[in-house]
């Protein structure tokens, strides 16, 4: 008796990350409050909210990724080039003014979603995750986000450094050496399923974070 042995597509990290958030990608991109501000539905003062709570995220993810790099365990995965906190604290004190630390709150989302990082920030394939939910999305549809808020609310740049990587020359390089880098962590099959499952929770913590915008702004 033969066998044939059927081929089967390589399961990489990066490519079961794609597909297995797709879906929920597609959800996060077409939510009210993404959709309208994209849209020039909203307004400044929105945007400007979004940027605060994306301080509190990124404090938390880069405070994360310092942690494994400083424990020897990022596995290349920490890029400088990525850091956004020194960005958004920037784009924070051109919309709100140079008292803006005394003037940013996080909404309850928001706080639950840096628990959860708090929480990934030992575990680089948790971190992986989260890492990739954010950066990737900034490197991709957060340049059309950029180009939306300027257009429809006129923030010029020194309000939207957050979506400028000036030490990234050519994104789509980038994206592919991160996606490299993703797929050279030597996952097993569990902690592979176990990332991509992290991911979806981080798209729902912020699709949390956009819902409660959206009650506030839209
Ligand atoms: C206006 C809203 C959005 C638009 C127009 C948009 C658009 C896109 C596009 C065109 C890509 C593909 C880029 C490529 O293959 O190189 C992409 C990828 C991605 N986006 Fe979005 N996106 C939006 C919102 C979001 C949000 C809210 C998140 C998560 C918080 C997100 C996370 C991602 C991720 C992780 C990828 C990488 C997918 C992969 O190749 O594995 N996006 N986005």
């Amino acid at each position: 008796m033969t066998t044939t042995s059927v081929p089967t597509a390589p399961t990489t990290l990066s490519s079961c990350l794609r597909e297995g958030t797709r879906e929920q990608h597609s959800q996060a991109e077409g939510m009210e409050f993404i959709d309208g501000l994209v849209n020039g539905r909203l307004s400044r003062e929105a945007y400007t909210a979004l940027a605060v709570q994306q301080l509190a995220i990124y404090t938390a993810l880069e405070a994360a990724g310092a942690q494994l790099r400083a424990a020897g365990a990022d596995q290349g995965l920490v890029f400088d080039e990525l850091t956004r906190v020194p960005a958004i604290e920037s784009d924070l004190a051109f919309l709100l003014g140079a008292d803006w630390a005394a003037r940013v709150t996080f909404l309850p989302a928001t706080q639950e979603y840096a628990q959860r990082l708090v929480a990934c920030s030992s575990d680089l394939s948790l971190y992986a995750a989260h890492a990739y939910t954010r950066y990737l999305g900034d490197l991709s549809g957060g340049q059309v986000v950029k180009r939306m808020v300027q257009r429809h609310y006129g923030v010029p740049d020194e309000g939207v450094g957050f979506y400028d990587f000036p030490q990234i020359h050519k994104l789509k390089p980038f994206k592919d050496v991160y996606r490299e880098r993703l797929d050279g962590l030597g996952l097993d099959d569990a902690q592979l399923a176990a990332t991509v499952e992290e991911a979806r929770v981080a798209f729902r913590l912020n699709q949390a974070v956009f819902a409660e915008l959206g009650a506030l702004h839209n």
